[in-house]
């Protein structure tokens, strides 16, 4: 009875789905050079919204985007995604546009409303093959550009690798009373996936141990590195940032858990042309570029395409299977009532998330 309902339902849902192809999508054959002249001859400008906590973010792209295609006039802004999309829906409402040529997302959820509501381009940029269909959408509405990694990380002025945390259960031990930042789980949906994970792995006991921890809230997910790095103070440890891999030269490094990594998230941003897009061919230049061989090797970490290998020392993703797996998040994110209720069980612990925008915390 219950296998019926289900494929009954994943019938339809198929059915429906595939009813609503626009048939034909290939994927992207120009290269990235005629995609340039495309967007030159359109007007050279490009608006594209792009989701983060530090308004420097997305600088590395930006400046390799501009110095490949200097003839485009890219306005890339980052803001967190919860505002973006925000902006967005309003500007939808009282303009019937987007408002940007392309967005740039960690609020997964959008994206299949987005699509449902007929306000996204289907379009394959170049690569769209190597991608696997649980990080985009197979139709081409949208795709994961990039994997965003938070794990375990420590400042290396303050802590050794040795007695740095990497299992969540390290955390509550007692030296780390007064060491941990971490990013308020009722500010931000990544945060808020991990301490849900917590809670389905320990159990609420060991999220009040942890509250018991003296925890350090901020906002934004790379304002807890901003705070280690800082000499002042005693804070050394945070989970719920990610940074990148890197040999320690920067003041902080990143370790992946042996075992438990409940604790742990990861989840591809999602990218997708808008249909209003009034620059579209400079859309796909920019969509194409993020999928590139260089622009993914540049991200770090793991990459998205499965024909890039990841990061030096790093082993595949495939390694973790079980273990990093990134269409959870997606989950999550579609789970509104549960978001919403999880988000309150920790305004209730800890209260509203206070200070001004990470972006202009100057941390
Ligand atoms: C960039 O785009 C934003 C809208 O996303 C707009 O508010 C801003 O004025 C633009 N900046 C420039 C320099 O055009
Ligand atoms: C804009 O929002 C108003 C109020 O919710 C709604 O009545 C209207 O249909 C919306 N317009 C569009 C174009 O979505
Ligand atoms: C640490 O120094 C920064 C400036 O570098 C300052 O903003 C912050 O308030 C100081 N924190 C403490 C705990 O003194
Ligand atoms: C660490 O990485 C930085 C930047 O990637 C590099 O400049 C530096 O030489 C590296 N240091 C060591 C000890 O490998």
């Amino acid at each position: 009875m219950r296998l019926q309902t289900l494929l009954a339902c994943c019938f339809i849902s198929v059915t429906l789905v595939s009813g609503s192809t626009p048939r034909g999508v290939g994927i992207e054959t120009k290269p990235l050079d005629e995609l340039y002249k495309d967007a030159i001859a359109e007007g050279g400008d490009l608006i594209v919204k792009a989701g983060g906590d530090e308004k420097n973010q997305r600088d590395e792209v930006i400046q390799a985007f501009r110095e490949r295609f200097p003839k485009i006039n890219l306005n890339l802004t980052v803001d967190l995604s919860k505002y973006h999309d925000s902006v967005i829906d309003r500007s939808f409402n009282l303009t019937g546009k987007a408002g940007a040529d392309i967005a740039q997302l960690q609020t997964l959820q959008d994206f299949v409303r987005w699509r449902g509501e007929g306000k996204l381009l289907a379009y394959k940029p170049a690569g769209f093959d190597h991608i696997p269909d649980n990080i985009k959408d197979v139709n081409g509405f949208y795709v994961g550009t990039n994997y965003f990694l938070f794990a375990n990380n420590f400042a290396t002025a303050k802590l050794t690798k040795a007695e740095a945390p990497t299992e969540f259960l390290d955390y509550l031990e007692p030296r780390f009373k007064g060491k941990i930042v971490s990013t308020y789980p009722n500010d931000d949906d990544a945060a808020l996936f991990q301490f849900f994970k917590i809670v389905q792995t320990h159990g609420w006991e060991a999220i009040f141990k942890f509250l018991n921890q003296d925890v350090q809230f901020v906002r934004g997910t790379a304002t807890p590195i901003a705070v280690m790095l800082q000499s002042n103070n005693s804070r050394s440890v945070t989970f719920t940032s990610g940074p990148g891999f890197t040999n320690g030269s920067t003041g902080f490094f990143q370790q992946l858990p042996r075992d438990d990594f409940s604790h742990i998230v990861i989840w591809a941003q999602r990218a997708a042309i808008f249909k209003t897009a009034e620059h579209p061919a400079a859309a796909k230049l920019f969509l194409n570029f993020l999928l590139t061989k260089e622009q993914q090797v540049a991200n770090g970490g793991f990459s998205v395409r499965d024909d890039v290998p990841p990061q030096a020392g790093l082993k595949p993703l495939s390694a973790f299977a079980g273990k990093l797996d990134p269409p959870a998040f997606e989950r999550f994110m579609l789970n509104r009532p549960v978001v919403e209720r999880f988000k309150l069980q920790f305004e209730q612990l800890i209260g509203t998330a206070q200070g001004i925008s990470p972006l202009d915390d100057d941390l």
